[in-house]
């Protein structure tokens, strides 16, 4: 990999809500054998990510966070066979991580969403999709920074498809930060309303 290879998207969602819908349009666009790694402090929104991204792959259970049982399993149809959620907080060494077998579970249909990713991506990392989730700070504490990195090839080719679905859900209200641009833009919309 190259770093002209990486790219990044980019929005700042103002709701759970929102922040679910982001995830449950992205959630069609996983193929057998991705791993996601959701990046983000204590309550940034990683659950709440995984519980969209699940009802975009048609998951109608509730989904709840895996913070004790590590890794839970939820059975779909498509494509995509099963999804694995998990969270390696608890988790002390790679080798921890690596005993959960998530590669395992999604060389056999899967897609992994591995909450406090940044912690598995020694191990996970060849080939994931990052989604970095950061809380505004104060007053707009609600709002959550959310980005897209990718790490080699697998994720290349559905470029566009994700940015489509950054502008949809953008458009809704949420404002669009820019693929590939500086971490954070001034919000035209809302200057002065909300702006430090
Ligand atoms: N824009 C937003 N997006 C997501 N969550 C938000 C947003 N605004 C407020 N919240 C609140 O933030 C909390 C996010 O909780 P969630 O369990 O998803 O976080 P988490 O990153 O999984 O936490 P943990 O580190 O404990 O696993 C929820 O209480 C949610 O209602
Ligand atoms: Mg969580």
């Amino acid at each position: 990999m190259t770093g002209a290879e990486r790219w990044k998207a980019t929005a700042r969602v103002r709701t759970p809500e929102r922040l679910q819908a982001l995830a449950a349009a992205l959630a069609p666009l996983a193929h057998p054998g991705d791993v996601i790694l959701l990046v983000g402090g204590l309550g940034a929104g990683k659950t709440t990510f995984a519980q969209g991204f699940a009802r975009g792959l048609g998951i109608t259970v509730p989904v709840t966070s895996p913070t004790f049982t590590l890794v839970r399993q939820y059975a779909c149809t498509g494509p995509v066979r099963q999804l694995l959620h998990a969270d390696v907080y608890r988790l002390e060494t790679l080798a921890e991580i690596a005993d959960l077998g998530l590669g395992e579970l999604v060389d056999d249909g899967g897609v992994a969403l591995v909450e406090w990713g940044d912690a598995a991506e020694p191990v996970l990392g060849a080939g994931a999709l990052t989604v970095s989730l950061t809380p505004a700070p104060p007053p707009d504490d609600d709002v959550r920074l959310v980005t897209v990195t990718h790490g080699t090839t697998p994720w290349s080719d559905r470029r566009g498809a994700i940015e489509r679905v950054f502008a949809e859900v953008t458009a809704l209200g949420d404002e669009p930060v820019g693929s590939a641009g500086p971490e954070l833009e001034p919000d035209a919309d809302h200057a002065g309303e909300d702006s430090p």
